[in-house]
Order: structure tokens, then C-alpha cells, then sequence
């Protein structure tokens, strides 16, 4: 298989249900990976069940089944029962009830509020003591991408572990940028998956006996070359490296080093805050870099990394813009909203590590209603700076992660965005499949196929051609 294959199929199917092999439940592992995997899960159970212990919570409500239709919890995908909550919190009133008028009231009333009630609540406060990253670069390589010229920087940001020296933790990063730029250029940082290549052959070799047919790959360029050809570069970031993607991981990583490897307590970070964080210290980089100008960075990510990217837009206001692909809940769909994946999805064993212990108390002694903000406001902390939104078809994709709900959200951070003088989504209407909203400074589309982004890539560079000027090429 091709490399852009074998990129394109991970992306695609290996996210879709997370990789957990108990997802699935045919894939053949070797004793020594089952035995790791069982491991995983049984300090992943102990470490839930402690946090729930420690907030006093007696039971979680079960999340939505994907998997079966039939299962008593299936996921709703039924349009009249997904709006059992449909009063949002306003963005434009303040917590006191200060009606927020001019950008100074947004900027120094509001949005801190906001800012906080996401750090409390969703996905945990950053502690003050992160310890420094200095990074390293490691090696050098010169090479030819589809006919244009590259350097690729092999970097390390080290995490200073002197506080506890039994926990190491380093942020690999590898920057390719056109080596033809008349200037500095702007840069994508893409939230990259990280399979290892027997998981992959012990995936492909199960959706094979199950006789599942892969989509063909997307015509046309891929996403690092429609980087290239338009004078940009593009840095990898693999999140995994720094923050594991599962609870027992919680004790190690960066939010384990800050802690001493004790566990967290219920309003510290979860994955998500951490996998933002590496991108923030990956920024700090770039910033140094003379090849690339830190004004126009942008953030992506596809999935549980689309939740990321849209965590690193909001609270990082040095970022550009955004491609959030496919975020679905913990991302930008609206936790009132009943339909596909739910609130005791995220706050389960599988997923509670990616928010804030806080988060659990959501899904058993309170509900989604309670929660004093909503994903729209995450996408208005991310104001006046343009974000674009991407999903594929709910037929194909599935219902799980609720475009409509992501849509929904939207349009309801659209006050902010006038507020500061931008234009959110040209219309309160979800388009059809296919068509791309580009005139405001929210940007959605949703292509014809599953669980990936790289179809709306052609419609986010457009979006991103408004903002982002790259410097033209060298004359050869
Ligand atoms: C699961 C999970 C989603 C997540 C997705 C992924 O489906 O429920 O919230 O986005 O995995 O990241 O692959």
C-alpha cells in the first residue's frame, strides 16, 4: 500500500472508534500486547473509580451505544428528541447577569469568565508550575516534495524533570518548510496519529476478515502537498508522546510529572488541556525559527485531535486559525444536545481522561444543563480569529459526533464574533453536503464521505487564503 494509503486509511478508520483493541473485540493481538492492553485498562478502571471516589459520585449515567441499534442506550440520531436542553448559556450575558456590550466588557469580564468556568468544569485548569521545554534540534534533512524543495527539522523539547527525575517527558516535533520561501512562512501544526505499524497490520488484518471495504483515498493532492504548493509549511505533532490517550497515562506525561505521578485532582488538566499545552510549547518554537513567521501558525486536527485543536485555538490567542475536523462532543457540538455520542460517553472509563475530573459530576449528581458554558463558547473564546469547522456525511461519517450540533454551536458563537467586528456563519441554515460557507470568520463544510477531513482541505485553504498571506516563491 501506498504511504499516502496507509496515511489516509489510519486516519480514517483507526480514529473512528479509538484504538483500543477492546473496541474491537476481533482484532488478534500478541499475548505480550494483550497482557499490556489488560494492564492499561485495569490502572484505567482504578484510576476512574478513584477520581469518582474523591468527588463522591455513586454511579455515572451510561453513555450512548454506538455500536448496537438495538442496545436500550443506542445513540438517538432522531432529530426530534436531540434538543431536550434547547436554552444555551448567552455568551453576551455575564455570569452576574451584566449584559456584554462593547469588546472591552468581552475581552476583560466575559471571556475570563468564560475562560474559567471551561477550566473548572471541562477540561481542567493548567497547574502554574509546568515546568520549562527547551528545545533541540536533532537533525536536518534537505529534501524534494512533489517537486519542491524542503527542509524537515527533526526537533525535541525537553520537559525539565528535575522536580522528579523518574519522569521523563519529551515533545518530538518535525517542521518541514518550503526551502524556495522568499520569506518567513506560515506554518500548520497538525495533531498526528501515532499507530504502531504491528496495531496497523493487526487492524487492516481484521477489517479484512470482516470483509470491510476501504474508501478509495480522496483524489487530488494531499494535505502536506496543498500546504507546500501554497508557501506554507507544516510541523507534525504526536500528542501520544507527551500525554498517553488513556487514564491509567494520567500518573506519567506532563500532567503525571506535575503531579510527581500522584493522581489528579478533579479540577486539574485532562489530555486535552495537555495535548494543547505541547502545542503551545511547539509554537514557543517555532516563534525562534527565522524560516517561519509565529503570526500565521494554524492548529488541526482530526477527532479526539479535532477536540484538541479547538481547545488549543481557544485558549491560545496566539494561534492563526483553526481546521477542526470531525470534533463532535468534547469538541464543538453542544453537550445539551441528545443525539449520537454523550455526556457519559466522555465521562466513562474510556474518555474521562481527555477532561477534568469536574467533568464527572456532569453526568451523575448534575446534567449537561448545568454546565455553566457550551461548546458555542468555546468557539467564541476562539474570537474574532477564524476558525473553520469539518465534518464528513452524517450517512457515512455516521451521527456519533452531530454536525448538526457543531453547526448549532456555530452559529450561536456568532454574536462574539459581530461583537469584535467579524462575521461569524454567514447563515443560521446548515448547507447541504459539499457546499463550503467561506464568507464569514467561522468556516464550515461537510464532505460526502466518513470520518476524515481531508476532503474539505481544497475549501479550508481557500478559507485560510483570506488571512494568511504567505510569501511568494524564490524565482529558480
Ligand atoms: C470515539 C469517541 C469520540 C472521538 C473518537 C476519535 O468515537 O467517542 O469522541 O472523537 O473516538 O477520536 O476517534
Amino acid at each position: 500500500m501506498k504511504t499516502k494509503n496507509l496515511a489516509y486509511v489510519a486516519t480514517i478508520v483507526l480514529t473512528a472508534g479509538g484504538l483500543a483493541a477492546a473496541q474491537f473485540p476481533g482484532m488478534r493481538l500478541t499475548p505480550a500486547q494483550m497482557a499490556k492492553l489488560k494492564a492499561q485498562q485495569r490502572a484505567t478502571q482504578a484510576d476512574h473509580r478513584y477520581m469518582m471516589d474523591i468527588l463522591h459520585l455513586k454511579r455515572l449515567r451510561p453513555g450512548a451505544n454506538g455500536m448496537n441499534p438495538k442496545a436500550p442506550n443506542a445513540d438517538n440520531t432522531d432529530e426530534a428528541k436531540a434538543n431536550p436542553y434547547p436554552n444555551l448559556p448567552d455568551p453576551l450575558i455575564s455570569n452576574s447577569g451584566v449584559p456584554i456590550t462593547t469588546p472591552t466588557l468581552w475581552w476583560t469580564l466575559r471571556r475570563p469568565e468564560i475562560v474559567q468556568d471551561f477550566d473548572r468544569d471541562v477540561y481542567g485548569y493548567v497547574p502554574r508550575n509546568v515546568p520549562k521545554v527547551t528545545w533541540t534540534v536533532v537533525s536536518e534533512d534537505h529534501g524534494i516534495s512533489h517537486g519542491i524543495p524542503i527542509v524537515t527539522r527533526h526537533l525535541i523539547g525537553h520537559v525539565d524533570n528535575s522536580t522528579d527525575p523518574a519522569i521523563t517527558v519529551h515533545i518530538p516535533l518535525t517542521l518541514t518548510i518550503p526551502a524556495r520561501a522568499s520569506g518567513p512562512v506560515p506554518v500548520l501544526i497538525h495533531f498526528g496519529f501515532n499507530f504502531s505499524p504491528a496495531m496497523l497490520k493487526a487492524f487492516l488484518a481484521m477489517l479484512k476478515a470482516r470483509g470491510v471495504k476501504l474508501p478509495p483515498p480522496p483524489k487530488g493532492p494531499g494535505w502536506k502537498q496543498q500546504l507546500l504548493d501554497a508557501d506554507w509549511g507544516y510541523a507534525i505533532l504526536i500528542p501520544t508522546r507527551y500525554q498517553a490517550d488513556n487514564g491509567a497515562g494520567l500518573r506519567s506525561g506532563i500532567i503525571g510529572l506535575v503531579n510527581h505521578g500522584r493522581p489528579r485532582r478533579p479540577e486539574q488538566w485532562g489530555a486535552l488541556r495537555a495535548w494543547a499545552w505541547g502545542a503551545s510549547r511547539a509554537l514557543d518554537y517555532l516563534k525562534t525559527d527565522p524560516a517561519v513567521n509565529a503570526k500565521e501558525v494554524a492548529i488541526e486536527g482530526l477527532s479526539r485531535y479535532g477536540k484538541a485543536a479547538l481547545v488549543t485555538m481557544a485558549y491560545d490567542q496566539r494561534f492563526a486559525i483553526a481546521l477542526v475536523g470531525s470534533s463532535g462532543k468534547g469538541g464543538a457540538t453542544l453537550y445539551r444536545r441528545h443525539f449520537g455520542e454523550q455526556m457519559g460517553n466522555l465521562a466513562g472509563s474510556g474518555e474521562y481522561h481527555w477532561m477534568a475530573g469536574n467533568f464527572l459530576k456532569f453526568d451523575a449528581t448534575l446534567t449537561a444543563n448545568d454546565l455553566p458554558v457550551d461548546s458555542h463558547e468555546l468557539i467564541a473564546m476562539c474570537a474574532p480569529r477564524p476558525v473553520f469547522i469539518s465534518y464528513g456525511s452524517p450517512k457515512v461519517e455516521g451521527g456519533w459526533v452531530d454536525s448538526r450540533g457543531s453547526y448549532m454551536a456555530a452559529v450561536a458563537a456568532g454574536p462574539v464574533y459581530r461583537l469584535l467586528g467579524k462575521r461569524g456563519l454567514p447563515s443560521a441554515t446548515m448547507p447541504p453536503l459539499g457546499v463550503a460557507l467561506l464568507s464569514g470568520d467561522i468556516g464550515w463544510r461537510q464532505h460526502h464521505g466518513g470520518h476524515t477531513d481531508l476532503p474539505n482541505w481544497p475549501a479550508f485553504m481557500k478559507f485560510a487564503a483570506k488571512y494568511i498571506k504567505a510569501p511568494p516563491p524564490l524565482k529558480q
